[in-house]
């Protein structure tokens, strides 16, 4: 039988006259049929729950090693020749891609996502900023050779990354209270080594000026210290949290004499608008729109340690 498209209601009818009377003259055949189609069922609707799943809790339901750092190293494929330094954007933003492949922030290992969670400001559910995103952040923050840059919840450490690639600062550097996010950036920084070569005139030693530290950044009071420019990622923290870490901020024995920091969620404390300093030692300065994972965002730029016209302020609660 030769089963051809059929043009017409007189060939279709034909057509199916022909399979009915193959099948009944081989029930093998139809018993093959049933069970290629039971198998079908059985092999992809579990794989498609389970994806549904992590898409909406960015949790595994399991402790299985999908998704961890080990996993996606071995899917990476290491460059015969290692590339450039990437100049410009375009190179930037091509190199992030392929030293991120397969490794993102939103699968996580159960006993890390409840470890994470006990501690109050952490979501399962996670996000990040876009490369324009990170643009639009160097921007704002200024972010020069001299300057010590921090990531504070630094997830899988992207931004990080590309701030060190783009602006080569003394040091970047990413805190990240998840354990297997953590491990997803130390993962892509030692992917970065194998693929690139370093700027020009850069010494070996430089490599150490991109770190990744696993642990809270209500802990980490020495890395905070040494940074000029600060990335708060608050965006899912609760009120008293963020309280918390604004009058960390204000009593922070910073080795710079003038900090910036940008957070995700606005300090009102620190000011806003309309009343640009609240409180002696911290001042508004702007906001500015960023491209997020999650879509348009906005981001508030502040000065800490900044005492100038201290005397100005309506509160003067320091
Ligand atoms: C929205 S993600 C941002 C990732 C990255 N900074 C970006 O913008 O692309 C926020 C990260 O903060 C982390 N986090 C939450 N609470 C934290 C804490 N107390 N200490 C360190 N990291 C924390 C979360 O695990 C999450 O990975």
């Amino acid at each position: 039988m030769a089963a051809e498209c059929p043009a017409t209601a007189h060939e279709f009818r034909r057509w199916r006259l022909d399979i009915g009377l193959a099948l009944r003259s081989r029930p093998w055949l139809c018993s093959l049929i049933i069970l290629a189609c039971l198998a079908g069922i059985v092999l992809v609707l579990p794989s498609s729950f389970t994806a549904s799943v992590v898409d909406r809790d960015g949790a595994d339901a399991d402790n299985s090693e999908e998704g961890t750092a080990s996993a996606a190293a071995a899917a990476w494929t290491q460059p015969m020749e290692r590339r450039p330094w990437p100049a410009g954007d375009f190179e930037t933003r091509d190199l992030l891609e392929n030293v991120y492949k397969d490794l993102d922030g939103f699968q996580l290992r159960k006993d890390d996502a409840e470890r994470s969670s006990a501690k109050g400001t952490f979501h399962a559910t996670y996000g990040e900023f876009t490369t324009g995103g990170v643009n639009t952040l160097m921007e704002v923050l200024n972010i020069t050779h001299d300057d010590v840059f921090c990531d504070l919840g630094s997830g899988t450490g992207k931004v990080v990354m590309q701030v060190y690639l783009a602006r080569r600062p003394l040091e970047a550097v990413g805190v990240e209270l998840s354990e297997t996010r953590h491990e997803k950036a130390v993962e892509a920084q030692g992917r970065l080594w194998k693929s690139t070569l370093l700027p020009a005139g850069a010494p070996d030693s430089w490599r150490g000026a991109l770190r990744y530290v696993h642990g809270d950044i209500m802990d980490v009071d020495a890395e905070i210290a040494k940074c000029s420019k600060i990335f708060f990622c608050s965006t899912v923290w609760p009120k008293p949290m963020l309280d918390k870490m604004q009058q960390k901020f204000l009593n922070f024995q910073f080795t710079r004499s003038q900090v910036l920091l940008v957070s995700s969620r606005e300090l009102k404390e620190f000011g806003e608008l309309l009343e640009p300093r609240r409180v002696a030692g911290a001042r508004f300065v702007r906001h500015a729109k960023v491209d997020t994972s999650w879509g348009a965002s906005f981001i508030t730029l502040y000065a800490l340690k900044d005492f100038e016209n201290a005397s100005d302020s309506k509160k003067g609660r320091r």
